[in-house]
């Protein structure tokens, strides 16, 4: 199969490769605001409890370097430094300056600004040292980035020996029945949910193409194994809907 198949879709739309980098941070502009509660509707506050699940596979602990990349408002972030205490290293990093800031903020808020560092990047370039990483993560970020192989390369990349990758993902219900009522939902629910609370339905209908355009479970195993990682697999949170694909580097 060729590296980065996917460089060329924007949802449904094709588009350059480089345009779409583009297009993705234009789409978090206008919902950076917003995006929090917007969470919380459109998954009837199930993305607290597929967070709170990512977090107990991590158990992160004191003394480690977490990178958390798309990390946008920081959510992940917060609760690692939560389960973690003192000690750690976090840095979040984004494409998406708007994300950050409203992170950055809720830190000052809580008190935490000197935990966390917050770096403006592209997952597919880290501007971090090789081997400098303990726990990689990446949560609801990956279907957006431009070259899925290369962001897996960097992840290895900066990845120390015996560091491990999560990539937490809408992914794909594998039960057929079950799938057609998901398709419903997203394809009707979510971006009218966009249009009335964040007044951009373009934004969410991109949201509901990216997922469906995602590779399946089995392939982002796949993948992961090509960039190097070993033990890669997957555990799927309410059948599919989404999933937490793991691997070590060793
Ligand atoms: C759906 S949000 C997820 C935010 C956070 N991880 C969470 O779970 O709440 C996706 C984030 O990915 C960021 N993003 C998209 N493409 C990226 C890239 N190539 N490199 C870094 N961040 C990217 C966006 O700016 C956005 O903040």
């Amino acid at each position: 199969m060729t590296q980065n198949p996917e460089k060329e879709w924007f949802g449904e739309k094709q588009v350059e490769a480089e345009e779409k980098t583009r297009l993705v941070r234009g789409v978090f502009d206008s919902v950076a605001d917003k995006y929090d509660l917007m969470n919380d509707l459109m998954s009837g506050g199930l993305h607290r409890l597929w967070k709170d699940r990512l977090i107990r596979m991590i158990r992160p602990r004191p003394g480690l370097h977490y990178l958390d990349v798309a990390g946008g408002t920081g959510d992940i972030a917060f609760r690692i430094k939560q389960a973690a205490g003192t000690g750690s290293q976090i840095t979040v990093l984004d494409l998406n300056e708007d994300m950050l800031g409203v992170g950055r903020d809720r830190a000052i808020n809580r008190g935490w600004l000197n935990d966390f560092e917050w770096i403006t990047g592209n997952a597919e370039a880290l501007p971090l040292l090789d081997e400098s990483v303990d726990i990689y993560t990446i949560a609801f970020g990956l279907r957006n980035v431009t070259h899925i192989d290369t962001a897996l390369s960097e992840a290895f990349r900066v990845l120390k020996p015996g560091g491990k990758f999560y990539c937490m993902e809408f992914s794909h219900v594998e039960e057929p029945f079950l799938a057609k009522i998901y398709d419903a939902y997203s394809n009707n629910v979510i971006p009218r949910i966009g249009q009335a609370v964040a007044k951009d339905k373009d934004s969410y209908q991109y949201l509901v193409e990216s997922i469906r355009k995602f590779p399946t479970q089995k392939e982002l195993v796949r993948r992961m194994k090509t960039a190097g990682f070993e033990n890669a697999r997957f555990t799927n949170l309410n059948f599919g809907v989404v999933a937490i694909h793991q691997g070590w580097k060793l």
